[in-house]
């Protein structure tokens, strides 16, 4: 196995190496190259994402990407390297599972998986304005719904999880919408020990907000997904435990959900559960190590059952110290 390590700007440098150490000790023969992105990569190279990082996470099996800082103005050749590497990588789907962990704040007994479409809806980044109208496309293809719905649907099962619901807005936009929901209705045709339903948009965010208990696998398009994804994750703890994974075809990469966090940067105190549970799922869905990502969450649930936490939670441990305690739980 072989990991594409970027850890990007800020926090990113001292959660990635830290959770990879631990992913080293449950796989020993784990190769890994490191590679640049972000904007110190961009201050130095004049790219966010050089060429060769894409390079280097094409020659892996699978990338982790810690966060990067992106300037809340336009900067001419600046583009979001992980926008960037999802699409050059045809990641064509987001997963987010919400937990409830201990001692995070959490909502008790949350289990939801949030797959969200990756490529496309309003994010394909078409606008206009003549500076009186503006104008955003919203695209939805028929072959990208039926394959993140694929992804969907294949991960419920091996989940061995009851129920999809499929999100729109279908009845303010019937053919974006519509065909998103038409088409994901299809592939679950092959899926008859799966429920399916469907729901509104802003139904949804009211339900999740008032039982997320009662979701098990939300399958929505980009903007949706987005959304509905940052919710749910305040029901598991917050920014510093939420994890997610973009899977394609040939490629996947580890992504903790949270930015660079400049305002705790440099200090050896962010957390870096997000950034373990997101190799779990690597473990799990990639790598078909479905054991090793048990005993990965396992050691990651005991160890705030035990207490142990980094500042955002109310502890005092460090990125390092808190992985220390991991590892002295993985056996
Ligand atoms: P952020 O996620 O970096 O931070 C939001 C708040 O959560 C901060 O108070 C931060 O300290 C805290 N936080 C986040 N992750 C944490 C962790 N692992 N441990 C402890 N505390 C944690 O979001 P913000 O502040 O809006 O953005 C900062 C920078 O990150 C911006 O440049 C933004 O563009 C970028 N960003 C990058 C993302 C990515 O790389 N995928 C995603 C979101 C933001
Ligand atoms: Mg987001």
């Amino acid at each position: 196995m072989k990991l594409c390590v970027i850890a990007g700007d800020g926090i990113g440098q001292e959660v990635v190496p830290q959770a990879v150490r631990v992913l080293r000790q449950l796989l020993p023969a784990l190769q890994t190259v490191s590679a640049e992105a972000g904007w110190t990569t961009f201050l130095q190279q004049g790219q966010a994402l050089p060429a060769a990082t894409l390079a280097a996470a094409r020659g892996c099996d699978a990338v982790i990407f810690g966060a990067v800082s992106s300037p809340a103005y336009a900067v001419a050749g600046y583009r979001s390297p992980i926008v960037q590497l999802r699409r050059e990588l045809g990641c064509h789907a987001n997963v987010r599972p919400t937990l409830s962990l201990p001692g995070c704040g959490a909502r008790d007994g949350v289990n939801l998986l949030i797959v969200r479409e990756n490529t496309e809806d309003l994010y394909v980044g078409e606008e206009q304005s003549d500076g009186e109208t503006a104008t955003a496309i919203k695209r939805i293809t028929r072959s990208a719904s039926r394959r993140v719905a694929e992804t969907a649907f294949r991960l419920a099962a091996a989940g061995g999880r009851q129920r999809v619901t499929i999100v729109h807005k279908a009845n303010i936009m019937p053919l974006t919408d519509g065909l998103f929901r038409d088409a994901a209705r299809e592939v679950a045709a092959a899926y008859p020990q799966i429920a399916v339903d469907e729901m509104l948009v802003d139904t949804a965010a009211l339900k999740l907000a008032q039982a997320p208990q009662a979701f098990d696998v939300l399958l929505a398009p980009n903007l949706y997904g987005d959304i509905l994804s940052d919710l749910a994750a305040a029901f598991g703890g917050g920014l510093g435990v939420a994890a997610s994974l973009n899977l394609g075809a040939q490629h996947a990469i580890a992504e903790p959900v949270h930015g660079s966090a400049p305002d705790i940067a440099g200090r050896g105190i962010a957390n870096p559960v997000a950034s373990l549970l997101s190799l779990a799922l690597l473990l799990r869905h990639v790598w078909a190590r479905p054991t090793l990502a048990a005993t990965l969450e396992a050691a990651v649930r005991r160890t705030l059952a035990d207490g142990i936490a980094t500042p955002d939670l109310g502890g005092q441990a460090t990125t390092g110290s808190f992985c220390d305690a991991v590892l002295a739980r993985l056996g």
